[in-house]
């Protein structure tokens, strides 16, 4: 596997000519004019400059319609296309076409065809059906894009490429035989030896030995629990497939118009691709977010995700390239959003890093599955709300030009890692109920609320900038990342974990001594037994150390989904479970090692419990809000300029107006008026607020 990325390869300056190119925040859709009438395309270009929009993305599902057969290309109505974007002055991130390849693939080669654990195969007919391992379909795509790339590459709308479409989003893996071929192929570059692949994947047990390298398969259906390093070094390889087809086309696109920034839309926040792996090869990275407007916490998740994404490329702006204008089409139930929620949804987005502010899609389609999703130019035309919201936000993000290319300043970073998310949410565990991004939401959520900015990082990151480092639940981890948390608590840093972290290595064999292994040292302690707590079970928890667990709860709280027996070495209890098997046993702890501080949690304390928690760590690392004393269901986020200058991005979650502290002297930029006390927000209502330097 290509692993080198692309440091140092320019990525920042083709992701800061896009941005000098659209002169601000981007701002647009997919654009499918292969759906329509020619006649509807220039009335769409009006409409498009009505509506503020400077970027498109477009012919993401256009193979069939350009290579009818293998031999043709009809390019005439894409010329067309592009000539219109380009007379209108809009920019065009014009995709590789390759997300949905055409009829004729799979008749003429059905070995392209993803297969599923069973066996079966997933046909054609809807999208995404080929499986990443297929030569003949990453050489058909090759050629493809060859031809694509060299049509426009002086073409003045050519702004972007836009690889692929939402890699893994119906089909993260294949377990055909040509997956099978390729597969062993890639075990062969990671272990060298058969020997080496046994000891890895602890294959004495069950009698797994493998004496040839035919004998390896994908985790295909078995009758019981199959092989779990297996399984994780399957869900590598199918990253890594997924993004060999990536590279494959970047590498044609790169040859062909070096200046041209590389992007693929990358699906909303799950377990499928291993992001940190992928992130360091695009230009920019880029987004598709689809919170539930009927989930009232679905803006927490998303803004975890967008925190993800700017920490991706080290805080770079990164761009959101889908979202819904109202409802989307997959779920049981589509509620749209709410009036004014598309807006601050899409604030939330440019808070928290984003550049560009995308939709899917331009024009509702009038057929196929997705004709009930919203589009900006909606079924009823220009005279409906969500036009109307489109324009006016459109209007908006025009007026904030410097916003774009400013940076976020977190002060706590998040760990997230991406094997061990596969190696956590394996079945044969202590518990089936733990879930990452619960985990990750249970940490994240106090810090939102706070309105404490964070980073989500990888564990080998740098992090002696951070004032603290929360774990949620590292189930793996190497020694080596083990020790640049240790190091930097060693450092002076404070570091967060909690319980069913540091348990195996990266082949899921658990580290000598059992939990938190390499971590123990650290943490001052051991687990001698895990005792993971029924769905809807409790345990109480008090404090050991007064006040530890907040005001107002007496001292007493609640946790939840796990407990543990844990021995303290260097450890002092903050916590005390106190019903239960374990009562009296430590629920909370705290090691000094260094000049640092390092936290550990044996339970889920509830969420009061929590925020209590994390604002006293906060506290004790010097981790602040950029605006503090925000009222419930508020949220702000600072970018901050090259020259000093600071732009507050306030918003209000609530169905009811709220007033929010702020500090003086700042100018809102949409108009050039001083705002000035009382800082009062509409329901859903958003301020922008410019702080000189
Ligand atoms: C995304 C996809 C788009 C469209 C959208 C609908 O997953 O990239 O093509 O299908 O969902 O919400």
């Amino acid at each position: 596997m290509n692993d080198r990325g692309d440091r140092g390869d320019r990525g920042e300056e083709r992701a800061a000519a896009l941005r000098a190119r659209l002169g601000g925040i981007g701002y647009g859709g997919d654009y499918n004019p292969e759906q329509w009438p020619e006649e509807v395309w220039a009335e769409d270009v009006r409409l498009m400059a009505e509506a503020g929009v400077n970027l498109v993305s477009l012919g993401i599902f256009s193979w069939a319609r350009v290579q009818p057969d293998p031999e043709t290309f009809d390019w005439g109505w894409l010329d067309r296309v592009m000539d219109l974007l380009a007379d209108g002055g809009i920019a065009v991130c014009l995709a590789t076409m390759t997300a949905s390849p055409p009829p004729w693939l799979a008749r003429l080669h059905p070995e392209t065809l993803p297969v599923r654990p069973d066996g079966s195969v997933l046909w054609p007919g809807a999208r995404q059906h080929f499986t990443p391992s297929s030569e003949v379909y990453r050489d058909h795509a090759t050629r493809l894009v060859e031809r694509l790339a060299t049509r426009y590459a002086r073409h003045p709308a050519l702004a972007a490429w836009h690889v692929g479409n939402e890699y893994g989003c119906h089909v993260s893996a294949s377990y055909g035989e040509v997956d099978a071929v390729a597969f062993r192929g890639w075990l062969r570059r990671r272990y060298g030896t058969i020997d080496a692949l046994n000891e890895a994947w602890s294959t004495t047990f069950w009698s797994q030995r493998y004496a040839a390298w035919d004998e390896i398969t994908p985790p295909r259906q078995a009758p019981t629990f199959p092989n779990p390093a297996q399984r994780i070094d399957f869900r590598r390889f199918s990253s890594d497939a997924l993004l060999e087809c990536f590279l494959a086309e970047k590498e044609v696109l790169r040859r062909v118009t070096p200046d041209v920034p590389v992007t693929t839309n990358f699906v909303p926040l799950r377990d499928t691709l291993d992001l940190h792996a992928w992130a360091r090869h695009e230009d920019v990275v880029s987004y598709d977010s689809y919170p539930d407007p009927a989930d009232p916490g679905a803006h927490v998740a998303a803004a975890f995700a967008f925190d993800l994404l700017r920490s991706l490329k080290g805080g770079a702006p990164w761009l959101l390239l889908e979202q819904a204008p109202a409802a989307v089409n997959w779920r049981r139930v589509n509620r749209p959003k709410a009036p004014g929620q598309m807006r601050l949804w899409s604030w939330q987005a440019v808070g928290r890093g984003a550049d560009a502010v995308m939709f899917f899609q331009w024009r509702a389609s009038a057929g196929g599955a997705e004709k009930y999703h919203s589009a900006m130019v909606p079924h009823a035309g220009t005279g409906t709300r969500t036009f109307a919201e489109v324009r006016e936000l459109g209007r908006e993000l025009a007026a904030v030009p410097d916003l774009a290319g400013t940076r976020v300043r977190a002060p706590v970073a998040l760990v997230l890692d991406w094997p061990s998310w596969w190696g956590l949410e394996q079945d044969s565990h202590p518990s089936a109920l733990l879930r990452q991004q619960e985990a990750n939401l249970a940490h994240y959520a106090p810090l939102f609320a706070a309105g404490v900015a964070c980073d989500v990082v990888h564990p080998s990151a740098e992090v002696s900038g951070y004032r603290l480092v929360v774990v949620p639940n590292l189930y793996m981890i190497t020694e080596r990342d083990a020790a640049n948390l240790a190091g930097y608590v060693r450092g002076g840093g404070h570091l967060l974990v909690s319980f069913f972290s540091g348990v195996a290595d990266d082949r899921d064999r658990v580290h000598p001594g059992g939990a938190p292994g390499p971590l123990a040292d650290v943490l001052g302690l051991r687990v001698a037994e895990f005792w993971p707590l029924a769905k809807d079970e409790h345990v109480e928890i008090e404090e050991a150390e007064p006040g530890w667990l907040g005001s107002g709860f007496g001292g007493v709280a609640h946790g939840s989904l796990w407990s543990e027996e844990v021995r303290l070495d260097a450890a002092s209890p903050l916590a005390t479970f106190a019903s239960g098997v374990l009562a009296g046993r430590p629920a909370a702890a705290r090691n000094r090692h260094g000049t640092g501080i390092a936290y550990y949690l044996a339970t889920r304390p509830d969420p009061a419990a929590m925020a209590s928690i994390l604002a006293r760590i906060c506290r004790e690392a010097g981790a602040a809000p950029d605006l503090p004393d925000l009222p419930e269901g508020a949220e702000s986020v600072v970018r901050h300029a090259a020259d000093g200058t600071r732009f507050a991005i306030v918003l209000n979650h609530n169905d009811k107006p709220v007033t929010v502290p702020l500090p003086p002297g700042g100018v809102d930029p949409r108009d050039g008026t001083d705002v000035v006390p009382p800082y009062r927000l509409d329901a859903r209502g958003v301020l922008v607020v410019r702080y000189p330097a």
